[in-house]
């Protein structure tokens, strides 16, 4: 991102946000902790951003100053950290996020038709979210399993040599636990 766009892109998130929302204590109290074993703010931008992640399924603009501020640290450079990690998710994501790569060996070993069977199943594409807001649906670049290549993760779940009847099981049962 150019220098203008990034500056462009932090007064819309200053815009839209409005103000900061209030860190929970839990929030609070995992950023503290995560301050103790890195000695520069900075550093702890990312973990801050995952802990609140984890607590509010993704990373609000009222959140992002939230951090900024907690952490005095410029909003741009947050916001630069966020954009770098595209596994920081800016936008509401559903119960389960589906990691899909669609980098080289996936896709000699046929992700395409791979993804194409989970959109038919979901009735969703990339960077889209079910209508009962169990699945996203993202791309992402090689998820370093490329000899079990076509691969996804579910959440924290890594699944390998994909076919047909395996996304329908792995689907079913994200299904059965929601
Ligand atoms: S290319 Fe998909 S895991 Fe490496």
């Amino acid at each position: 991102m150019s220098e203008v766009g990034m500056s462009d892109n932090v007064n819309v998130i200053v815009s839209n946000a409005k103000r900061a929302r209030k860190l929970t204590p839990e929030e609070i109290a995992e950023i503290e902790h995560e301050m103790e074993l890195y000695p520069d703010k900075k550093a702890v931008g990312l973990e801050a951003l995952k802990i609140i992640q984890k607590h509010q399924g993704w990373v609000s603009d009222e959140s992002l100053l939230a951090i900024a501020k907690y952490l005095a640290i410029p909003v741009a450079d947050l916001e630069g950290v966020a954009t770098f990690f595209n596994l920081v998710y800016r936008q509401p994501v559903g119960k389960n996020v589906i990691l899909f790569c669609n980098s080289v060996s996936c896709w000699i070993t046929g992700c395409d038709k791979m993804k194409r069977h989970i959109g038919d199943r979901l009735g969703i594409d990339f960077g889209e979210t079910t209508a009962d807001n169990a699945f996203t649906l993202l791309p992402v670049p090689c998820l370093g399993d490329c000899d079990n290549a076509p691969v996804m993760m579910v959440g924290d779940d890594l699944h390998r040599r994909l076919d047909f009847e395996k996304i329908d099981e792995i689907i079913a049962n994200y299904q059965k636990q929601d």
